[in-house]
C-alpha cells in the first residue's frame, strides 16, 4: 500500500509533494521532470490572458535564510502556453495556476487551462509585486467570493485559491472561498519584503519591494494552515519554506492534505525524492497509516 497517497477533496495524489507555482513549472518538459523525481503534482507559473515581460532585473536577491523576488508575472499568455500545459498534462497531475483582474478573466483562464489538460485551477489571489492583480483583490471578501463562484460556474475541475498572508484577514477570506464552494485552499504566497542597499542607499529590487520565500516564512505558512483548519471545513495544501520531511510534516499536522515545494528546489532538484523517502520512515516508525491520519495531529 502507498501510505503517500492523499485526496485534496475529489483529487488524488499519489505523493503528496506538489511543485510549487512559479520554480521549475514553465515549461511542459520541467513539469514532466519534477513528476519522475518525485512531485505528485506540478502547479504551472500563473499564466494571465496577455503575454507579460515581468519586472526588470534585478528581480530576484538570496538573503540569509530565503529570497525576496519581484518577478512581475512574467508569462507567455493563455495561448502561448497551450502546448507546454499538454506536454506537462500527458506526463502527469497540473494544476493551471492563472491571475486576472476580474471575475470574468480568471474565468476564461480557467476554461482555457480545463481545455488545456489541467487537473484543477489555482487562482492567485496573492501576488505581492504586480499592480492591479494579487493581493490587491485578494484581501477583500467580496471580491474573492465573487470570482471563486464565477470560476466554479464555469469549469468541472477542482478550484483552489492561493491566499496571501500580508493580511489580518486570512480565515475570513478564507470563509469567502469555503462559501463560494471552493475546492481547496493554497496557503501562502510570499510575504511583502524589501531589502535595500546601505551603499547605494537604494532598494534592491528594481521593483523596489517583492515577496520573502524560503524557510523565513515557514512559521508563518504553518500558523495559516492551522488558523484556516481551525475555522473551517476545506481541503488546504500548505506552502512556503518546505526543504524537508520534517517541514511537510509540520504542515500535514497543521492542517493540510498536501503541500508545495518552490524555493528549495533552487538548492536541491531531489527535494521531492528526499522528503518522500523521509515521510514514509517516519510514518512507519510513529504508526500512521495514512498522510490522512497525520492531516490535523497538531489540533488534537
Ligand atoms: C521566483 C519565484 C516565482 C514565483 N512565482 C509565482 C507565481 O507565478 N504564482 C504564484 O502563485 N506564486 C509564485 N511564487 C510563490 C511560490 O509559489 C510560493 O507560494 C512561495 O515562494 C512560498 O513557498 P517557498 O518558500 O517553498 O518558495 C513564486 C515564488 C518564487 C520564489
Amino acid at each position: 500500500m502507498n501510505v503517500l497517497q492523499t485526496h485534496i477533496g475529489a483529487l488524488k495524489l499519489e505523493r503528496p509533494g506538489i511543485v510549487a507555482s512559479g520554480i521549475m513549472d514553465e515549461t511542459g518538459d520541467s513539469m514532466a521532470r519534477m513528476f519522475g523525481l518525485g512531485a505528485g503534482a506540478a502547479v504551472t507559473k500563473s499564466i494571465g490572458s496577455e503575454r507579460r515581460e515581468g519586472h526588470r532585473n534585478p528581480s530576484f536577491i538570496e538573503i540569509p535564510y530565503g529570497y525576496v523576488n519581484a518577478m512581475g508575472l512574467p508569462n507567455p499568455g493563455i495561448e502561448g502556453f497551450e502546448e507546454e500545459m499538454r506536454t506537462a498534462a500527458k506526463a502527469g497531475t497540473v494544476i493551471g495556476s492563472i491571475f486576472g483582474s476580474s471575475a470574468k478573466e480568471f474565468s476564461e483562464l480557467a476554461v482555457r487551462m480545463e481545455a488545456y489538460g489541467a487537473s484543477a485551477v489555482e487562482l492567485n489571489l496573492s501576488c505581492p509585486h504586480a499592480k492591479g492583480y494579487g493581493i490587491e483583490m485578494g484581501t477583500d471578501t467580496n471580491t474573492v467570493r465573487s470570482i471563486v463562484s464565477s470560476v466554479k460556474d464555469s469549469v468541472k475541475i477542482p478550484v483552489y485559491a492561493k491566499l496571501t498572508p500580508n493580511t489580518h484577514l486570512l480565515t475570513e477570506i478564507g470563509k469567502a472561498v469555503q462559501d463560494a464552494g471552493g475546492d481547496g485552499i493554497v496557503a501562502i504566497n510570499t510575504l511583502k519584503a524589501m531589502v535595500i542597499a546601505p551603499e547605494v542607499a537604494m532598494p534592491v529590487l528594481s521593483n523596489k519591494f517583492g515577496g520573502l520565500s524560503g524557510p523565513a516564512v515557514k512559521p508563518v505558512g504553518v500558523r495559516a494552515i492551522y488558523d484556516l483548519r481551525a475555522s473551517l471545513d476545506i481541503p488546504l495544501i500548505g506552502v512556503g519554506g518546505i526543504c524537508g520531511w520534517r517541514d511537510a510534516a509540520e504542515y500535514i499536522m497543521a492542517g493540510a492534505s498536501a503541500f508545495q515545494v518552490g524555493s528549495a528546489l533552487g538548492k536541491d532538484i531531489n527535494v521531492f525524492k528526499k522528503i518522500n523517502s523521509g515521510l514514509e520512515r517516519f510514518m512507519k516508525e510513529f504508526g500512521y497509516s495514512s498522510i490522512k491520519k497525520m492531516v490535523g495531529a497538531a489540533h488534537e
